[in-house]
């Protein structure tokens, strides 16, 4: 059950980014940047709480394998890289600006949780 908590959280969160990715990139232009912003952020927030939620339950169940799982540290690396584009990301009011360095924030938002999600998958196997 955890897990399945887990994979909802990655969805909402991956997906609601996805969603305003695909609006600041040009396409949905009838669509009110600030209120989707607000929406699909709201969401991604809520799916990211839920993920970190569930993924430190799990972790406590065998800590000490998981802190000497490189793959896991790296994940971890991930998420913090993440947590400090989207500081940037909002840090100089993109969303007020639509510029191509908000697009390239973006864009390096869901490669870095793209990656973050491949790497949690990942873990297992090593
Ligand atoms: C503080 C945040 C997080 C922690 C502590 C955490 C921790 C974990 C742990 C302990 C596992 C189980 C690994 C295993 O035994 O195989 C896991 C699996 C996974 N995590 Fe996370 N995680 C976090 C956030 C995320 C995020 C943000 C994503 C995606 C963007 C993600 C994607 C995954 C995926 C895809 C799996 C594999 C699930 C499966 O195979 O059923 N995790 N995570």
């Amino acid at each position: 059950m955890l897990e399945v908590a887990h994979l909802v959280g990655v969805a909402l969160l991956l997906g609601n980014l996805l969603l305003l990715e695909a609006r600041v990139w040009g396409l949905g232009a009838a669509l009110p940047v600030q209120p989707l912003a607000r929406l699909s952020l709201g969401l991604a927030v809520l799916g990211f709480g839920l993920a970190a939620a569930s993924g430190l339950t799990m972790f406590a169940t065998m800590p000490s394998e998981l802190l000497g799982n490189r793959v896991f540290t790296a994940k971890m690396a991930l998420i913090a890289l993440a947590a400090c584009n989207a500081g940037w990301f909002h840090g100089r009011r993109s969303l007020q600006r639509l510029d191509g360095t908000a697009r390239a924030l973006l864009g390096v938002s869901t490669l870095l949780w793209l990656t973050v999600l491949t790497c949690g998958r990942w873990i297992g196997y090593v």
